[in-house]
């Protein structure tokens, strides 16, 4: 991922998120600008699996013609080994390994976020997984199961292995997705491993993103429900590194990219009732802080219509206004 690596500010990374950061979604962002990497939803990797065929569509399409990150999710060394070989004749740059999905059904099987209980294998599927792939090779971590300071212990862990790139998501299993991210651990990370660090959590708009280069010291920057509440954050964030940030988007460009994910998720015989579920699955990242006490959030939430769904955005986003930004993290 070495080569990868913007002179003057960090990589920039969509990160993985599953039915969210699917191929429609890749298709919007590529209009956008878009990061400098995309990662793939998880392979769920076991000994029955078959790779997903909508997963390798996005990898075939690959609207951004950037490189792509397959990942896979997953503790069965055979079937890790066997799908890796798989995905590795594919157009890819590389080969992840999921280590913080905290989802309980995933855990329960040791997999995800699950495995960081299990350390010593953890070790045998990076030396055995590492030795097949001939690509970039990338973990993304959070930073224990339980508490941070199982964190120390899992960083002595990856530094025994030659992995091209850690992306480290600076929140416990536990944590699942509480307020606080603790980047000062992403920091011990930075400094203490031979590869390049990309932080993750709540990157959310230009200041936050120098705000946590600052505080950790990381190569790259994984952006997942920032990049979805605002498609713009990667163009703004390499303006910020040139100079000035141009691209200001308003309440109205807001609707049109809405109206975007509608068209790019359009697929024939898509019932109405399930592309309202799908729309209101990233409105639930979009719309949260508009409007007075949550308004638009509460309309989106309670349409079950495509129509009515769009006139509350008719509603909310008719304004030349700038939409206003998530609240930081409070480590920030
Ligand atoms: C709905 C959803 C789905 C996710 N799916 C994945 C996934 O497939 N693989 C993965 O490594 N992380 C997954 N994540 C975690 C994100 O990649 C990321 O680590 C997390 O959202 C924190 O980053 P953010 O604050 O920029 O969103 C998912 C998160 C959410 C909210």
């Amino acid at each position: 991922m070495r080569a990868l690596l913007p002179s003057n500010r960090p990589l920039l990374i969509l990160a993985p998120m599953q039915d969210i950061t699917d191929l429609a979604f890749w298709r919007v962002l590529s209009r956008y600008g878009g990061p400098d990497v995309y990662y793939t939803e998880y392979f769920r990797v076991h000994r029955d699996s078959h790779p997903e065929k909508y997963i390798l569509k996005s990898i075939e399409e690959n609207p951004g013609n950037k490189p792509i990150i397959a990942q896979m999710i997953g503790q069965d060394i055979d079937s890790l080994v066997r799908t890796a070989l798989f995905l590795q004749k594919r157009k890819i740059t590389g080969i992840d390994i999921n280590l913080g999905c905290p989802a309980p059904i995933v855990c329960r099987k040791e997999a995800g976020g699950g495995l960081l209980r299990h350390p010593e294998k953890i070790d045998e599927i990076l030396r055995i997984v590492r030795s097949v792939v001939s690509l970039q090779f990338t973990v993304k971590t959070r930073i224990g199961f339980d508490s941070l300071d199982e964190f120390p212990a899992l960083l002595d862990l990856f530094r025994r292995h030659p992995i091209d790139a850690l992306t480290v998501h600076g929140r416990t299993v536990r944590e699942m997705y509480k307020p606080v991210v603790h980047y000062d651990a992403i920091a011990r990370a930075s400094r203490l491993m031979p590869c390049p660090v990309f932080a993750n959590g709540d990157v959310r708009c230009v200041d936050t993103a120098r705000r946590i280069v600052e505080i950790t010291g990381a190569h790259g920057l994984m952006i997942g429900r920032g990049a979805i509440r605002n498609p713009w954050i990667f163009q703004q964030i390499r303006e910020a590194a040139d100079g000035e940030v141009r691209t200001r988007p308003t309440l109205r460009d807001l609707r049109e990219y809405i109206e975007l994910l509608y068209q790019e998720t359009r697929e024939p015989g898509f019932r109405e009732t399930a592309h309202v579920g799908k729309m209101k699955k990233y409105l639930g990242f979009i719309a949260p802080g508009i409007g007075v006490d949550d308004a638009f959030w509460k309309e989106i939430r309670a349409t079950l219509t495509l129509a009515d769904l769009f006139s509350a955005c008719d509603r909310h986003l008719a304004a030349n206004d700038p939409f206003p930004p998530v609240p930081a993290c409070p480590a920030v």
